[in-house]
């Protein structure tokens, strides 16, 4: 690949500290393909996948970008943007096909020789357990609703700890709880597809459960070891002053946010939620909470876009183009309605906040001060076609990323503790329920051919890691 030099000049107008790591991120569904090889079980995603209607073009991750073949050349890609940390996910149907029983060396393998191949080339694994592909079996025996499968994660989090821990220092156990909760059993949105807003609360409770066993199993093997979760905040605004709005907004960052937060690290859920969700009969025992709780050393948050609110039914559609018109089928008639505030939208039809995420860094500090915290992803997606030389001139993503940037620069200055940010993603690939329309990659992927071209936001990071912040201007 030719040299990733940007020419955007030596300066910063945002110094971050030396020791901030510099990350890009993936999921193992997402880029690995190779899904009938290695020993690998089924997954949810698989199965979803093949669910006509499901997924957009009914594609799939069979192929994916073939990193699981391909994944010398992205580690020298990494190299290339001089990034310091890589997140990935570890699938769990690779490593322990029926979710249960016997573990698969071939994909514990793939693994350690994935992570030896970053760690020569000078950049620290960072895996998450659970990216949303729950081996299928264990679907079929009820999924996170279950409160088994929280055991099941937890003796899988360990083995993989095992195999690893000697050679990768911080592990996120869950990816988005929310996401997989609510997206997948009470919209249907994503896999399993399930339509039962009770279970999605179970859901919830036992993906936390399941960090928790996790973590307290493998922090006994490996006391030095940092470990978290990766939860996907949103800064959450009413559309007006009205009661109803401001009602609303409590209630969604309730659901969005504090659903997630107030357990893992305060071991209590917030009362107004479980009031809110009492007609579905979820009543979480102390005990689970103790396990809940359990110390974390660092919190991922994952930072897309805010929300803007209404609490009274009106004329504004929901936005169709927002992932979270899907509160609605559980919260019921509470008549919450997610309205566009007018600002810039990403291919995603995410509207754009840097602020939001400065606004969503100074909260959490704010509110749960004690724990370190990384930006574990952050990014923009849009469709994209590569100019007749195969370039990407992605201004649209580099003035997203900056801005970004910025806001985190602004938050550190601010005295919270963010020790680091890795941008969403490295490279094209599968969007799940969009299937491969959205790119968010710094580099381009050619899914005919599997050839890579870095971007022009990928020249423009590499400068970011380089120089330690971004740009300077004018
Ligand atoms: C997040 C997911 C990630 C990716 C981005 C765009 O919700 O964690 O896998 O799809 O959105």
């Amino acid at each position: 690949m030719t040299s990733l030099k940007d020419d955007t000049g030596a300066t910063t107008a945002a110094q971050f500290p030396t020791a901030f790591r510099w990350g890009a991120a993936t999921a193992a569904y997402q880029i690995e393909g190779a899904a009938g090889e290695g020993g690998r079980g089924p997954s949810i995603w698989d199965t979803f996948c093949r669910t006509p209607g499901k997924v957009l073009g009914g594609d799939t991750g069979d192929v994916a970008v073939d990193h699981y073949h391909r994944f010398p050349e992205d580690v020298r890609l990494m190299s290339d943007l001089g990034l310091t940390a890589y997140r990935f996910s570890i699938s769990w149907s690779r490593v322990q096909p029926s979710g249960t029983g016997a573990f698969n060396q071939e994909g514990l393998d793939f693994y350690r020789r994935l992570v030896d191949a970053l760690l020569d080339a000078g950049i620290e694994p960072w895996p998450t357990l659970y990216h949303w592909d729950l081996p299928q079996p264990l679907e079929d025996k009820g999924g996170w609703p279950e409160r088994e499968t929280a055991h099941r994660f937890a003796e899988y989090a360990t083995h993989v700890h095992a195999a690893l821990g000697d050679r990768v220092r911080h592990w996120t156990t869950i990816n988005e709880p929310w996401c997989a909760a609510f997206l997948g059993y009470a919209s249907g949105e994503h896999a399993p597809g399930r339509l039962d807003p009770a279970a999605s609360l179970l859901a919830a409770h036992h993906q936390m459960l399941g960090h928790g066993l996790a973590i307290e199993a493998m922090r006994a093997r490996t006391p030095d070891n940092r470990f978290g979760a990766a939860v996907n905040l949103y800064a959450v605004t009413p559309a007006t002053d009205d009661p109803a709005d401001v009602d609303a907004a409590r209630r969604i960052d309730g659901l969005q946010n504090r659903l997630f937060l107030d357990p893992l690290l305060l071991g209590r859920y917030p009362e107004d939620v479980l009031e809110d969700t009492s007609r579905y009969g979820f009543v979480p025992a102390d005990a689970d909470l103790a396990v809940i709780g359990t110390p974390i050393d660092q919190l991922g948050i994952n930072y897309y876009s805010r929300h803007t609110v209404a609490g009274t039914p009106g004329e504004a559609a929901q936005t169709a183009s927002s992932p979270f018109s899907t509160h609605s089928p559980w919260v019921g008639s509470d008549h919450v309605r997610f309205v566009p505030a007018g600002r810039p939208v990403t291919g995603m039809g995410w509207e754009i906040d840097a602020d939001g995420l400065h606004e969503v860094l100074t909260r959490v500090h704010r509110d749960y001060p004690e724990v370190s915290l990384y930006i574990t992803e952050n990014g923009a997606g849009y469709d994209e076609t590569p100019d007749g030389d195969g370039t990407v001139q992605d201004t649209g993503r580099i003035d997203y990323l900056d801005a970004h940037l910025r806001a985190c620069h602004r938050a550190i200055a601010d005295g919270v503790p963010l020790r680091g940010y890795f941008t969403w993603s490295l490279l094209d690939n599968f969007e799940w329920a969009w299937g491969y329309s959205k790119r968010f990659g710094l580099v381009h992927v050619d899914y005919a051919t599997q050839r890579r071209v870095p971007k022009d936001s990928a020249r423009w990071y590499a400068g970011v890691i380089r120089r330690g912040g971004p740009p300077g201007r004018g």
